[in-house]
């Protein structure tokens, strides 16, 4: 019998892919989503490369109520991956309390009603920004978190404590670490769907160079890095949705007792804005219009991942270059209205 995963937050970026990969692996999927930071477009992608729709039940994951509704009517959920939460920088500094009422809420929800239904397995969609600046790059599992940004950096710290402090009361629990997640499902009916103005690169570059805005602003060129821009660690977003298959997997070979343990998602590879850039000219044929101003505040200099720990205890590998990650974000862009 196919194992049925719960997954809060599906109709966004990352759940979207994960709901896709997990059909593929052999898993059945149910949504949960309240639709405030997307609406109905990916579960829409998600059926046409499925064939079928989705098991999609839209309300919100800090409702236990709604939430124990859920799992009474799917009956035997085998686990759940928790992508529900709100993940705008600039905004949880503005809303801070907003920002940890939903995503401390809704995990703790969470916890609780999976005990009420005795569900142990849980995956945690954590952040490379739990590490702040680290002193050592690439940056290991083991490097301390320094004082967070931003309140949202902030929830992922105190929400990956709280998991570390309650495993041991019947959870087996992975918390995975995002770096920096781009590109779009290579069928082109997934991808990212920024609200607003993007505050992420790759969606500010892509709308810039099919003319939504007039121009990109890159944010400093006089750090200390190979050619003066930030580095970061670009993962494709199937990469990163393979790696929850792959950690839900893990989790299932474990034996009975509890668990908690946090791996890096990333590629292992740094890349400047700069670079990116080029990149992305070079693949798309598209010249990008960009000028450079001065440095965003909270930006970390230069951060990739040490990914050795789930490649090897995982067998994770990314599948993905930097220059597919960039064609597909390029023809998901080309494929959505213009406004
Ligand atoms: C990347 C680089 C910018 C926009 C944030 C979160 C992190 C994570 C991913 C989740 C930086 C530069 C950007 C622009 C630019 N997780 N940039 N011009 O800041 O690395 O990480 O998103 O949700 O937790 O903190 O990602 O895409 O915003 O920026 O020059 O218009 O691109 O300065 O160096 P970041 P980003």
């Amino acid at each position: 019998m196919r194992e049925k995963i719960l997954t809060t937050g599906g109709a966004g970026f990352i759940g979207a892919h994960t709901v896709v990969e997990l059909h593929k692996a052999g898993f059945d999927t149910v949504i949960i989503d309240n639709l405030s930071r997307t609406d109905e477009t990916l579960l829409k992608g998600i059926e046409k490369i499925l064939g079928h729709k989705p098991n999609f039940y839209k309300g919100d994951c800090c409702d236990a109520d709604f939430v124990r509704s859920v799992f009474k009517k799917e009956g035997n959920v085998a686990g759940v991956i928790h992508f529900a939460a709100y993940k705008a920088v600039g905004e949880s500094v503005e809303k801070p309390l907003d920002y940890y009422r939903n995503n401390i809420g809704s995990l703790v929800t969470m916890l609780e009603v999976m005990k009420e239904f005795s569900v142990k397995d849980f995956i945690f969609s954590s952040s490379c920004t739990v590490y702040g600046q680290p002193d050592i790059i690439p940056v290991d599992e083991t490097a301390p978190f320094k004082k967070a940004e931003s309140p949202y950096g902030a929830t992922k710290q105190m929400c990956e404590r709280i998991l570390e402090d309650a495993h041991s009361t019947g959870y087996r629990i992975i918390s995975l670490r995002y770096f920096n997640p781009i590109g779009a499902h290579p069928s082109g009916n997934l991808g990212e769907l920024p609200i607003g103005v993007p505050s992420n690169l790759v969606p500010f570059v892509t709308q810039t160079a099919i003319g939504k805005r007039k121009k990109l602003t890159i944010f400093g060129d006089d750090y200390d890095t190979i050619d003066g821009s930030n580095v970061r660690d670009f993962i494709h977003v199937v990469d990163v949705a393979d790696a929850h298959v792959k950690a839900f997997e893990y989790l299932q070979k474990k034996s009975s007792g509890n668990y908690y343990d946090a791996f890096n998602l990333g590629t292992g590879e740094g890349v400047s804005v700069l670079q990116l850039i080029n990149k992305f000219e070079e693949v798309t044929g598209v010249k990008l219009n960009y000028e450079i101003g001065p440095r965003r505040p909270g930006d970390v200099v230069k951060v990739y991942a040490n990914a050795s720990k789930i490649k090897t205890q995982m067998k994770w590998q990314p599948r993905f270059s930097l220059e597919e990650g960039l064609k597909h974000s390029w023809a998901w862009e080309e494929r959505l209205p213009s406004q």
